[in-house]
């Protein structure tokens, strides 16, 4: 089921972020609509998961706050050259990246946002864990105009960007060939490309990304070692900044790439890999094969130097290697 996010659900939920009773007059007044309208409103957040607690006399109040994703406050961060950008903000929807790709392709870029996705997909068919409200779950559509073929690398590159727009809230993080982003060796951001070419000589990326934002738990969904925003800054965070961040990096990210290629990330990309240097196993159409990490060529490929000393790049896989903690101890990367 698609929904766009009403302004009602946006606003309940604004003036409830303060944790503190409000009663359904006073919230109905503030918002100009019935108290039945505030009613069916909570019932909305409470099915969506949400835990709000309502008491006679004292009215609803939130356990935690829930700064809603919006168009216009994603808009107020954008930069004046990107306000362009079209935003669709929805509440639920099976997968944002099934979305787009199910919609009339628009000539410029669209960015698509959900507070939820029924069935999020992942890499190498695996769900990705999308409850409500909580994190960033993305799709970001990019006409290229260019050729399919020379679109690799565009994964690396918007790994960077997400990465770098991360940084500007704040958060340090390090990127894992191909597409993933973690902190301390924990998974803070994935992302899931769809490229399809049409007639017209455009070739449409859909980027997918997740950013854990403001996850403190995941009730045993995921099983890797994971982190999110609010757990490495201690804060809440109000996820409509770092939507708007990681639009304005995209949109620059992506029209350097389609006119210079990936040769000008390289030296970035290596900087920020943290495989660089490392002993890895690359698991590729059921084959495994071991080296040392020696950055990527000019097509985003993996360079791996193997045991005889030759250099063989990769152009997809799943890398796993030991990881050690600043603390001496070891994990398995994967
Ligand atoms: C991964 O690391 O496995 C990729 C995760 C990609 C998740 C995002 S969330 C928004 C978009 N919609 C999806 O269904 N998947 C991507």
């Amino acid at each position: 089921m698609t929904k766009t996010s009403n302004n009602t659900l946006v606003n309940v939920a604004t003036i409830l972020s303060d944790c503190h009773y409000h009663n359904g007059n006073t919230l109905g007044e503030a918002l100009q609509i019935t108290r039945s309208a505030i009613w069916k409103t909570i019932k909305k957040l409470q099915d969506y998961g949400v835990e709000v607690d309502s008491m006679k006399g004292k009215g609803y109040a939130l356990k935690e706050p829930l700064l809603l994703l919006s168009a216009e406050k994603i808009k107020e961060h954008l930069q004046p050259s990107i306000k362009t950008v079209e935003i669709t903000c929805l509440e639920t929807i099976d997968s944002t990246n099934a979305y787009l790709a199910s919609q009339q392709a628009s000539p410029g870029i669209h960015a698509c946002f959900a507070e939820q996705q029924t069935a999020g997909k992942g890499r190498l068919g695996r769900a990705w864990y999308s409850p409500f409200g909580q994190n960033i779950y993305l799709s970001f559509r990019y006409p290229f105009h260019k050729d399919i073929s020379a679109l690799s690398g565009v994964s690396l590159v918007a790994s960077l960007a997400v990465a770098h727009a991360l940084k500007t809230c704040g958060v340090e993080s390090e990127t894992k060939w191909p597409n993933d982003i973690l902190h301390d060796g924990k998974k803070l951001s994935g992302s899931l490309i769809n490229v399809k070419a049409e007639s017209n000589g455009i070739c449409d990326a859909v980027i997918g990304i997740g950013v854990n934002v403001n996850m403190l738990e995941d009730d045993n969904h995921i099983n890797q070692d994971w982190t999110s925003m609010r757990r490495i800054l201690g804060d809440y965070i109000d996820r409509n900044k770092v939507a708007a961040e990681i639009i304005n990096h995209l949109a620059i990210y992506l029209h350097k790439f389609e006119a210079q290629g990936f040769t000008p990330f390289i030296r970035e990309w290596m900087d920020a890999d943290c495989l660089m240097q490392k002993t890895v196993t690359i698991h590729n159409v059921g084959k495994a094969v071991t080296g040392k990490v020696n950055g990527v060529n000019e097509h985003g490929h993996l360079l791996l130097v193997l045991e005889d000393g030759t250099v063989k790049a990769f152009s997809s896989g799943d890398t796993t290697t030991k990881w050690l903690r600043p603390d001496g101890s070891s994990q398995i990367l994967n």
